[in-house]
């Protein structure tokens, strides 16, 4: 396991914002890095890797890596679906908001579909309760959720992940 040149030099980048002593600060926009780079999840060898580069033991990186729910450990879809069941969100529909994706995505919570697009994850409190009830897919928030938005939530992202996959382009060229 190893990160690509570029990964690599955007990580050594991160790195060299610490003190040789003070690496492990960086080791959640590094795990973060590495579970993209890695096909959206973690594994032993790959904390392992991370491990060695940030100069800590395992376990530090082990007990990171299962302590919050963005990272995770096994295999997951394109889409990780997580609907936040704290209070507020329970209040105003985040169950039924997890039965219509598990009806519409014919999944279980925790299974991921078997066209390895959507994982379907039952979550605490997102930070958005005055919006519930509240979903995050991936990076984006979803708010003020019903059974259409859901609809057309779902529809967008098939769209979006038949689209080819847009070029990995360097800052210079995004400037130019
Ligand atoms: Fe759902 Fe806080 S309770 S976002």
């Amino acid at each position: 396991v190893a990160f690509s040149p570029d990964t690599l030099r955007k990580v050594e980048s991160i790195l060299s914002h610490y003190p040789e002593d003070q690496k492990k600060s960086a080791l959640i926009p590094v795990l973060q890095i590495a579970q993209e780079e890695f096909g959206g999840s973690l594994n032993v060898d790959i904390m392992d890797y991370v491990a060695s580069l940030l100069n800590i033991t395992p376990i530090e990186v082990y007990e990171v890596a299962t302590f919050y729910s963005q990272f995770y450990l096994d295999p997951v879809g394109k889409y990780v679906i997580e609907v936040c069941q704290t209070g507020p969100c329970a209040i105003c529909g985040g169950e039924d908001v997890l039965h219509y994706l598990e009806q519409k995505l014919k999944i279980k919570v925790g299974e991921t579909t078997e066209d390895k697009l959507f994982t379907l994850k039952a979550v605490e409190c997102l930070g958005a309760c005055g919006s519930a009830p509240v979903m995050q897919v991936n990076t984006e928030f979803y708010e003020y959720l019903n059974l259409d938005k859901i609809d057309d939530i779902l529809e967008t992202l098939r769209k979006e992940s038949a689209l080819p996959k847009p070029e990995k382009q360097t800052w210079k060229e995004r400037l130019s």
